[in-house]
């Protein structure tokens, strides 16, 4: 990612008040790059270092970044009640890094300097980067302080692998300043699907032929992930049942669960068990229309005169199935994707199976040779219950994630 990318992200959550804390780790050098990206994204940023960290990083050059004073402790500036009002003002606070003893500090309440003490006044998001030896962030108190935060809420970054300080290399390197300024910037997008959750399935069944052998598909699950990223992004929890997706491509967000599963029978089951109480449900699963009848249970073996008889059975429709059985109160949303033929065109087909469906809403995909699968633009048409379009787009799979959101968010307010 460049830094212009990360500064166009940044100016698109629009200017807010940043406290970002150092600490007294090697890594605080580059929280004065990270400084600058708050900034050159118009973001009004406070930077509170700890005394150790000025041992690393000079009071001029966070006060000249920032253009604002640099202090301490909460003495520096007892007339303006300092770390009440930063902490107060503030939409969001990043500690980058944060030590061990910080991170153990923020864990049980201690406020003995100006970042700890604001970070409590604090009721914003707060975004902690931990960076230390391996040693340290294996320790089991380090780790039950990272639950605790991450338990209240906290948004703790895992570290990096690679060098450390001095010879060593190992867990707990600093992420670069680019990636932890994405993730706050993910973090100041407006919450407006707080307190919803999402059910979406993503990538593509697998059914057994034999215990080596399946019938799949070339679904990635890209579209079901950018789904799941952009609605954990604005508030939501998500339950993503992801299919046979490639452990590389699975997010990471703290208010994502992945559930993976392997088959049609075993994503329905997923879905129909998480469906009880939640806000939508999103089919973007490409499942296999048909399993083997029967899948023996040792490996088919040539040479033996006669090719296998595979006799297929249908399997059955998830999406019809929960559009039918109303019980359990959510959205539910389907994915087509067509191509269109002479005998109509994409959108004939999605109103088709629009109505067909019985979802609320269904998104028309069209796929072909430069659109639709993989890491490729995409192009969609959102229709309603009877087939009519409410939205469309065309652009990359994060966006069109953004723009099926949209339309769904008018729908669970
Ligand atoms: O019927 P078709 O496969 O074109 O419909 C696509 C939509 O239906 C997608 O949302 C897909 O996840 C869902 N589907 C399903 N169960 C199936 C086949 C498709 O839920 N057996």
């Amino acid at each position: 990612m460049t830094e212009t990318t990360v500064r166009a992200l940044g100016a698109s959550a629009g200017p807010s008040r940043i406290v970002l804390g150092v600490t007294g780790g090697i890594a605080a050098y580059k929280s004065a790059i990270l400084a600058r990206l708050f900034v050159k994204a118009g973001h009004d940023v406070r930077i509170i270092p700890t005394d150790s960290a000025l041992q690393m990083v000079g009071r001029t050059t966070f006060a000249a970044l920032s253009s604002h004073p640099v202090h301490t402790s909460v003495f520096d500036d007892p007339e303006g009640v300092e770390h009440v009002r930063v902490g107060d003002e503030a939409e969001l606070v990043v500690i980058a890094p944060a030590t061990a003893n910080t991170i153990a500090k923020l864990a049980h309440g201690v406020a003995d300097n100006l970042l700890t003490t604001t970070t409590l006044v604090a009721t914003c998001p707060i975004l902690v980067v931990p960076a230390m030896h391996t040693q340290m962030w294996n320790h089991p108190g380090t780790q039950a302080n990272v639950q605790t935060l991450r338990d209240r809420g906290v948004y703790v970054l895992d570290p990096a692998v690679g060098r450390l300080t001095g010879a060593d290399s190992g867990v707990g390197r600093m992420p670069e300043p680019e990636q932890i300024a994405q993730t706050a910037f993910g973090m100041l997008i407006d919450q407006d699907l707080a307190g919803t959750r999402f059910v979406i399935s993503a990538g593509g069944t697998r059914e057994p032929i034999d215990p080596v052998r399946f019938l799949g598909n070339r679904s990635t699950g890209r579209f079901g992930i950018a789904l799941a990223l952009n609605a954990a992004q604005r508030g939501a929890k998500v339950d993503l049942v992801a299919c046979n997706i490639d452990r590389a491509l699975l997010p990471n967000h703290p208010r994502i669960t992945v559930h993976p599963v392997g088959t049609a029978r075993e994503l329905q089951d997923a879905m129909t068990q998480k469906a009880d109480g939640a806000s939508v449900l999103i089919m973007t699963a490409a499942v296999a229309d048909f399993r083997p009848a029967q899948s023996g249970g040792s490996k088919f073996k040539k040479g033996a005169g006669a090719t296998p008889d595979i006799t297929l059975i249908e399997n059955p429709d998830i999406l019809k199935g929960l559009a039918s059985d109303r019980s359990h109160g959510a959205l539910v949303v389907g994915f087509a994707a067509e191509t269109g033929d002479e005998h109509g065109t994409v959108l004939d087909y999605g109103k088709k199976k629009a109505i067909a469906k019985d979802a609320d809403l269904l998104v028309v995909n069209r796929v072909g040779e430069t659109v639709g699968f993989g890491d490729v633009d995409t192009a969609i048409t959102i229709l309603d219950r009877e087939g009519n379009p409410v939205a469309e787009d065309e652009g990359t799979k994060s966006h069109m994630a953004g723009i099926v959101l949209d339309t769904i968010a008018t729908h669970v307010r």
